[in-house]
């Protein structure tokens, strides 16, 4: 079997982890390949619930090998932290693989990203303040430091002296913090290498001989496609490349080896941080949907902004990623409302468009246009067949399909592993 592509088609919070997980038993690889520790995947094995930040979703299934591609960025302490809370737990990490040309979050990158965002006010992005948007800038500048610079230590060194020449001016005469030492990075940096060597690996080589010899590979997205840094709702989005292009090259996979492309997607809508959201409820219809989908950050535990569906973001998500099948979750959140609205469109200052707008600025002025569909009373948490779920819900997944550009094939009818209804298998 080929490579798969596992990504979110919203603003993140789709339910990635559980989906992954469910797949886990028929896979030998998992790799994330962009983001770090600002995601949060909660996934429930057993009545158990693991919440995972940085490592793959796959490292809660013997057998899978979970990768940390080169597209992530790493924090070692976290890295470290969550290895350990995990094992006490009986989760064996030991399989667990580190591309050598992942970046690395170093402290002063976290107190950037914190600082960044007080200094911009009320034009701040709503960050998790975990060093991502300033680490990948680094990156990008080229003064970037690398899993593989832990085991040179002159090279490492060089390279913190250079990044903190420029940042401590920033920090000093900027923000008015303290400067950074560069001894006391290094020091903190070196120390994890011999704990860390033994995961470190070419991980885009071991991927290609992996596929070369059958096996399946799972590429997992942190984030969404609306929070891509080049496809989403920019600058209200984070640094890296979630959707299935970053997949490539945040793996070393090339676009030949993809075969599936699978994007989870809600049958409502949440965001978290600031930014436009077209079908945003902000009064009470909001709170009953944050109440009944616990809609609470992972990471953060902020309060997700809720609304709902939005059409056109799916089928822009399905054209951006070549989507070949939809994972639609939480539509038992939905059960008890008489009607339920989707958006099918947008009014952009007299005009209607069908598709998202061009411009960030129409995004901001877009307001969804509506379609009701009809809701079900029952609870659906129990159904594990098509069947098995009332006409209205599955009127309501097939009108959801009709206008989101790809198959719905399984749908989520509550967080634990069983709780599924399977249309089509998503490797077969
Ligand atoms: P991720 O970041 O995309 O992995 O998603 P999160 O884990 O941050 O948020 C999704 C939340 O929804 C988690 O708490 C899951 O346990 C939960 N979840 C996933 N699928 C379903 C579903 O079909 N129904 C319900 N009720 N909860 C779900
Ligand atoms: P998962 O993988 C939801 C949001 C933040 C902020 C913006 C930039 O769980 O779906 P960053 O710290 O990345 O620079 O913040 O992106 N954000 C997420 N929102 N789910 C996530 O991950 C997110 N990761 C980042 O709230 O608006
Ligand atoms: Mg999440």
């Amino acid at each position: 079997m080929p490579a798969i592509v596992l990504l979110g088609a919203q603003w993140g919070d789709e339910g990635k982890g559980k989906a992954t997980d469910q797949l886990g038993e028929r896979l030998d690889y998992v790799v994330k390949f962009n983001g770090g520790n600002n995601a949060g995947h909660t996934v429930v094995v057993g009545g158990e619930t693991y919440a995972l930040h940085l490592l793959p979703s796959g490292i809660l299934t013997p057998g899978v090998t979970p990768v940390i591609g080169n597209g992530v960025v790493v924090d070692l302490s976290v890295l470290f932290e969550e290895i350990d809370a995990l094992e006490a737990r009986g989760v064996d990490a030991g399989k667990l693989l580190v591309s050598s040309s992942a970046h690395l979050i170093p402290s002063y990158n976290r107190v950037l990203d914190r600082v960044t965002e007080r200094f911009l006010g009320s034009r701040k992005i709503g960050t998790t303040g975990r060093g991502i948007g300033p680490t990948y800038a680094d990156k990008m500048s080229r003064v970037g430091l690398r899993v593989e610079d832990v085991f040179d230590a002159s090279i490492l060194r060089q390279k913190v002296e250079a990044a903190l020449d420029l940042k401590n001016q920033v920090l000093v005469k900027v923000y008015n913090r303290r400067a950074v030492e560069v001894d006391e990075v290094v020091d903190e940096l070196l120390g994890y290498a011999d704990r860390l060597r033994p995961m470190v690996a070419d991980t885009g080589l071991l991927l290609h001989e992996a596929l070369d010899r059958g096996e399946t590979v799972l590429l997992e997205a942190g984030q969404a496609t609306m929070l891509d840094v080049d496809h989403g709702t920019y600058p209200f989005v984070t640094s890296s490349s979630a959707t299935a292009g970053g997949a490539c090259t945040g793996s070393g996979i090339p676009p030949t080896r993809v075969s599936r492309v699978v994007a989870v997607v809600k049958a409502y809508t949440t965001r978290v941080g600031e930014g436009p959201f077209p079908t945003e409820l902000s009064g009470p219809e909001g709170d009953a949907l944050r109440e009944a989908g616990a809609e609470f950050g992972t990471t953060t535990g902020r309060p997700r902004r809720c609304g709902w569906y939005d059409a056109p973001v799916a089928r822009y998500a399905a054209r951006v990623n070549g989507v070949t099948d939809f994972v639609l979750t939480k539509l038992d959140v939905l059960g008890g409302l008489e009607r339920i609205p989707v958006c099918t469109g947008y009014e952009v200052e007299g005009r209607t468009l069908d598709e998202l707008p061009a411009t960030q600025t129409d995004l901001h002025h877009a307001r969804p246009v509506l379609t009701e569909l009809e809701g079900w009373e029952e609870d659906i948490s129990g159904a594990r067949t098509w069947e098995d779920l009332p006409p209205a819900a599955q009127r309501y997944v097939e009108a959801l399909e009709e206008m989101s550009g790809a198959r719905i094939s399984v749908v989520g009818v509550g967080p634990g592993r069983e709780e599924s209804v399977v249309r089509h298998d998503l490797l077969g």
